[in-house]
């Protein structure tokens, strides 16, 4: 029998949290406060299952363009969210990472980031990884200038450049060999990429579900993840019992 897929890296684009909330009659950002909530119960399933890096799509850098209560609610759920959870992420060792232009958010929201990565620097378990102000199109296109820069001043030449340099200048470089995501979940049965780290998709195995965020809950994780290890990963080459 073929072996099991390892899954080191899960990437998860938060969706349905709107949707959700409309179903109850709720405001919108009704649906942002439980799918914090979420955030918590997912991160501990996803550390039992083994999982070593789990990056989260949480505001994307078109997310600006939302209605202004709404941009200043999402902008204070990392505030509410390391309030609340930092003694659970502790006793857990997870490690806190945020990737986005974290140089826009607002004052408070900021240092809040900056504090809970520094908290958990030294933990040594599970990477979490929000997403926050991110865009995937501008951190290419700023590898790509940093790139050029070193062609200008002559350190390299064109001919040089290579996916492993361009896959060092991105946001997930920090991660060494966990940096591209084995398995990109999608919630709210809306099946696109939207902006979230596509250069780092390009071997990922893609799975989608119906559910919306707040409902998306630790046995459908551990149904996906069951479904991706029995997947035949190929990376472009041929089946090993064809060759
Ligand atoms: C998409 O649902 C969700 C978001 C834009 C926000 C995601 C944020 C969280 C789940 C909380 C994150 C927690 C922290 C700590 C930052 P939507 O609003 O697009 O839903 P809709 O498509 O149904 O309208």
């Amino acid at each position: 029998m073929a072996e099991k897929n390892q899954l080191n890296h899960l990437a998860i684009i938060m969706d349905g949290n709107g949707r959700w909330a409309r179903k109850q009659g709720k405001p919108r950002v009704a649906g942002h406060h439980e799918g914090m909530n979420n955030v918590e119960r997912i991160t501990l399933a996803a550390d039992k299952l083994g999982i070593k890096v789990l990056s989260l799509y949480a505001f994307s850098t078109e997310n600006w363009a939302r209605p202004k209560e709404e941009v200043a609610y999402l902008m204070n759920l990392p505030v509410r969210f390391f309030d609340k959870f930092m003694p659970t992420l502790m006793a857990n060792n997870v490690k806190v990472n945020i990737m986005g232009y974290l140089d826009q958010l607002p004052p408070k929201t900021y240092k809040v980031v900056q504090r809970a990565m520094a908290e958990t620097a030294d933990n040594t378990g599970l990477i979490l990884n929000f997403a926050f102000n991110y865009g995937s199109r501008s951190e290419i296109t700023s590898a790509v200038k940093e790139l050029g820069g070193m062609i200008e001043s002559g350190a390299i030449s064109s001919e040089q450049i290579d996916e492993e340099m361009i896959s060092q200048r991105l946001m997930t470089a920090k991660f060494g060999a966990f940096r591209d995501p084995d398995l990109l979940i999608r919630t709210s049965g809306e099946q696109r990429i939207s902006n979230f780290l596509l250069w780092q998709l390009a071997y990922s195995e893609l799975a989608f579900s119906p559910k919306n965020w707040p409902d998306f809950n630790e046995e459908d994780l551990q149904e996906f993840v069951s479904e991706f290890q029995n997947r035949n990963r190929r990376f472009g080459k041929v089946d090993e019992s064809d060759s």
